[in-house]
C-alpha cells in the first residue's frame, strides 16, 4: 500500500476531463538530469518553506512555515517554478489586510458564489524570478531549467515561497542582462504600467511620439517603469513626485519634474501645456486634474490605478459591490466625457506576452530595474513594514534562495 506522499511521487491522475500530473521533484530529476541542481529545503519534498497568513490582519499574521504543502500542477498549462527572488507591492500589504478577499475567493473557487473552502493558509507575493522545475503537458514554450519571470494573478497562491505554480501564459524568459533580484523587481509593476498605458490609454511605440503624459506618483514601483516605457516609445513625460525623488525620475528620462510638496499641484500645472494622458498612481483628488489639464475632444485619457472596485465587493458583497462600482464608474465616465475626456480604471493583468515585450525593452537598455533594497527571505515582515511606511523609491526585493 502506497502512502499519500509516495503516490504523489510520480503519479498521473485524472481530474475532470484533463490529465493532471501530480509530481515530485525526484520525478522531474529522473527525467531531466540537469535539474539535479535544483534543490529543495525539504528532504521529503512534500513540503517547502513559505511565508503564509492564516487570517487577515496587520504584520503579526505573517507566519514562516517550513512545512507548507509543496505545490502541484492542477492544469496541463501550468508550470512549477523554483523561486529565486520576489518583491513586495502595495497589493501584498492590502491582501494581508483582507483586500479583495470576496472577489478573489470567488476566482479561487468560481463554482461557489459563497465558498466554504478556506483560502488559508494563504501565500502572498506576486512577483517571481526563478527557474522552471516542471511543465504541464500542454506547455509548449518553456522547459524545465528555463530562467523565467512572472507576476502571478492575485487569486493564486503567491511567490513568498520556495516554489510557486504559474500558468504557461503568465511566464516569460528572463532577459539575459538581468540578475534574479533585478528580474523580480519588475513584473507586477511593469505589467500594471503596461495595462494602464497600453490597454487603457492606447499608448505604444506607434502612438506615443509627440504625446505629452503626466504621471502622478512617479517615484514608486509603477511610476518608475511607466516613465521608462513612455520614454522608450517617444512620449514627453512630466513626473510628479517628492523633491528627494527628482534626480531618480530625471535619470529615468522624465522631461519635466514637479515637486507636489512645493505648493499646490494645480497651480504648478497651470504653467505647463495640456496633456494627452494622465496616469494616476496616487488616487484621491488627483482625478480633479483630468478636466483641467487634459486636451479636450482629442481622445485624451485619465487612467487611475487606485479604484474602489474590490473594496466595494469586500464591503458590500459581490452583487451590491458591483452595482456601487457601476454607478460610481459610470458617473465619473459621463462627467468627464461631457468635457471631451476619457476616464478609466486600470487593473494589473498578468501576461507572459507583454512581459516578453518588456524584456525586449530591457535588453535594448530602455528599461532598467530600480531597486531600493534587497532583503533576505527571513526579512519578509520587514519588507511589508517598509511598504506600509510608504515613500517607496522603486522596489524592495526579497531573495528567496540562499
Ligand atoms: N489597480 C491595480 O491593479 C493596481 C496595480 C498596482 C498598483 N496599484 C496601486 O497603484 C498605486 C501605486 O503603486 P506603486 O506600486 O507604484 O506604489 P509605491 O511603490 O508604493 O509608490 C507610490 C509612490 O507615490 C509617491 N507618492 C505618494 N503620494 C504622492 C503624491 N500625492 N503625489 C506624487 N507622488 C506621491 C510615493 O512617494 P512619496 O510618498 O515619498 O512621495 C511613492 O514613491 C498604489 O496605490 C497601488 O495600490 C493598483
Amino acid at each position: 500500500m502506497f502512502t499519500f506522499a509516495q503516490k504523489r511521487l510520480c503519479s498521473e491522475v485524472v481530474v475532470g476531463s484533463s490529465i493532471v500530473r501530480i509530481l515530485k521533484n525526484e520525478h522531474a530529476f529522473k527525467r531531466c538530469p540537469h535539474l539535479q541542481k535544483i534543490s529543495t529545503s525539504s528532504k521529503r519534498n512534500t513540503v517547502m518553506p513559505a511565508w503564509v497568513i492564516d487570517k487577515y490582519g496587520s504584520n503579526e499574521v505573517l507566519r514562516f512555515n517550513s512545512n507548507t504543502m509543496f505545490p502541484i500542477l492542477n492544469y496541463p498549462n501550468e508550470v512549477i517554478i523554483k523561486v529565486h527572488a520576489t518583491s513586495i507591492n502595495p497589493i501584498d500589504v492590502n491582501m494581508r489586510n483582507g483586500y479583495g478577499s470576496v472577489s478573489l475567493n470567488m476566482s479561487r473557487d468560481p463554482m461557489k458564489m459563497k465558498s466554504s473552502a478556506s483560502e488559508f493558509p494563504l501565500i502572498l507575493g506576486r512577483d517571481v524570478s526563478g527557474v522552471v522545475l516542471e511543465c504541464g503537458l500542454s506547455v509548449k514554450y518553456f522547459k524545465p531549467g528555463d530562467r523565467v519571470w512572472a507576476a502571478i494573478s492575485p487569486w493564486k497562491q503567491g511567490t513568498m515561497a520556495e516554489f510557486v505554480v504559474a500558468s504557461g501564459n503568465e511566464i516569460s524568459l528572463i532577459p539575459k542582462s538581468l540578475s534574479d533580484t533585478q528580474a523580480a523587481s519588475l513584473p507586477f509593476a511593469a505589467l500594471t504600467a503596461w495595462t494602464a498605458l497600453v490597454n487603457s490609454c492606447g499608448l505604444n511605440k506607434k502612438t506615443c511620439p509627440g504625446k505629452r503624459v503626466l504621471i502622478v506618483g512617479a517615484s514608486g514601483g509603477v511610476g518608475t517603469v511607466a516613465i521608462q516605457l513612455l520614454k522608450a516609445w517617444g512620449a514627453h513625460v512630466t513626473a510628479v513626485c517628492s523633491i528627494d525623488a527628482q534626480s531618480l525620475v530625471k535619470d529615468l528620462g522624465a522631461d519635466d519634474v514637479i515637486d507636489y510638496q512645493a505648493g499646490d499641484l494645480e497651480e504648478q500645472l497651470k504653467s505647463r501645456q495640456l496633456f494627452d494622458a494622465i496616469l494616476d498612481n496616487v488616487g484621491g483628488t488627483t482625478e480633479n486634474l483630468a478636466p483641467l489639464f487634459l486636451k479636450p475632444w482629442s481622445g485624451a485619457a485619465f487612467v487611475t490605478l487606485v479604484t474602489p472596485f474590490l473594496y466595494n465587493n469586500d464591503r458590500l458583497g459581490i452583487a451590491d459591490g458591483m452595482m456601487r462600482t457601476g454607478i460610481t464608474l459610470g458617473s465619473k465616465v459621463m462627467k468627464n466625457l461631457c468635457k471631451g475626456i476619457h476616464y478609466r480604471w486600470a487593473f494589473f493583468t498578468s501576461s507572459g506576452p507583454a512581459l516578453d515585450e518588456i524584456g525586449e525593452l530591457v535588453e535594448a537598455g530602455k528599461i532598467r530595474p530600480v531597486i531600493n533594497k534587497v532583503l533576505s527571505f527571513s526579512e519578509v515582515p520587514k519588507a511589508f513594514q517598509m511598504m506600509e511606511e510608504g515613500h517607496a523609491r522603486g522596489k524592495t526585493v526579497i531573495r528567496v534562495d540562499k
